[in-house]
């Protein structure tokens, strides 16, 4: 079978399609035949070399990947052949704290989803909704997740609430389309003027060109009346961090999810103290998330936005594609086995 693996010392150049043999299922595990994956941010650092925690051996690129169960080992009784599953970006955590497992991430350090076959313990792996195709349900494990994990489950977001976005992508449209699920009222923030009239007409109540209007905490108090956001998904990072909390309103959330904007900046902890703040970090998501996120999305008939799909031979075009900035929705790799 063929994988696609980021090697020392990793960049573009460094990326390998490789011959591997298939792998057969141990007791608890089942073997997938992947049919799609799906890239994140978080992908192009690691086929890069520049993600913080980066691996320094070999491995099978990607967290985001979704097929159908082939083989399934003797002891494994949650899947069939025949199934469509996804694989869950955390092995190993299933449900409560991720400090409270011993998990750890496909794509890096573990072998991930960017081969023919796959082999995950059976309880890394989640059902597909039974409304999507294989390349929709491949962008469900990291970044659905996320923003799932941030407003659902640590958030417990509600009607009326709003919600501050910034960027357009994959963990602020999946943010997007929550959100208004559970209507929500979403203030988005885009550098492209083009994508936040498409997604004004998807429903977001809130425009701002975080390009064009620097000081946007102004204009975020300005569309919300002086209330403020209930919710901020922050993935500017360290730069973007106190607009954030300047954008809050009292007792509201931050989620420190990315750092799109850079690793560093200024943080002043009495901005925390005087909105009251709650920030927590977010790590993607346990199993049982996932599972109540895809029963979410079956029971609403959501539909995961795709920019492009691209040919899985031709990876590092669509890695270009990604780090380009020019992708509006998931970018989603096609995977067929000889
Ligand atoms: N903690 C976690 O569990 C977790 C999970 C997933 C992702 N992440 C992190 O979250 C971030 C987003 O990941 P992603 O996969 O959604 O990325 P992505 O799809 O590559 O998003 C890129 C988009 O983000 C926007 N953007 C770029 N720079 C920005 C800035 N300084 N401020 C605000 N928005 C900016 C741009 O949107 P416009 O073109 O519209 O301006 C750009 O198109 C990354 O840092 C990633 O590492 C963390």
């Amino acid at each position: 079978m063929k994988a696609w693996q980021a090697t020392p010392p990793f960049g573009f150049d460094a990326l390998r399609l490789i011959d591997l043999p298939r792998p057969t299922p141990g007791p608890r595990q089942v073997l997938i035949k992947v049919q799609a994956a799906a890239l994140n941010y978080r992908d192009l650092e690691m086929a890069t070399g520049t993600y913080q925690g980066q691996p320094q051996q070999a491995f099978t690129l990607l967290s985001d990947g979704a097929g159908q169960v082939v083989e399934v080992g003797a002891a494994v009784t949650r899947f069939s052949p025949g199934e469509r599953v996804i694989g869950c970006f955390w092995q190993g955590w299933e449900a409560g704290r991720l400090s409270d497992s011993a998990a750890l991430p496909l794509g890096g350090p573990l072998d991930g989803m960017l081969s023919e076959y796959v082999l995950l313990d059976e309880r890394g792996v989640v059902p597909c909704p039974a409304h999507l195709s294989m390349e929709e349900a491949a962008t469900l494990p990291c970044a659905a997740l996320t923003a799932w994990q941030a407003l659902v489950v640590e958030g417990q977001l509600k009607a009326g609430d709003w919600v501050l976005l910034q960027g357009t992508g994959g963990v602020s449209l999946f943010a997007f389309q929550f959100a208004l699920l559970h209507g929500a009222r979403v203030i988005v923030s885009s550098s492209q003027d083009d994508r936040l009239k498409r997604l004004a007409k998807l429903g977001a109540t809130g425009l701002i060109n975080y390009r064009s209007t620097a000081i946007w905490h102004e204009q975020v108090m300005a569309i919300t009346d002086g209330y403020g956001v209930d919710h901020v998904l922050e993935v500017g990072g360290p730069r973007s961090f106190t607009q954030s909390l300047q954008s809050l309103h009292p007792s509201g959330q931050v989620n420190v999810i990315g750092y799109l904007g850079g690793h560093q900046g200024e943080i002043n902890p009495l901005l925390i103290l005087q909105r009251n703040a709650r920030v927590r970090g977010i790590s993607v998501g346990p199993r049982q998330s996932f599972e109540s996120m895809n029963h979410a999305i079956e029971a609403s008939g959501l539909r995961p936005m795709i920019d492009s799909m691209h040919d899985w031979l031709k990876l590092p075009g669509a890695l270009a594609h990604l780090q380009s900035g020019r992708h509006f929705g998931k970018v989603v790799l096609r995977i067929t086995a000889d």
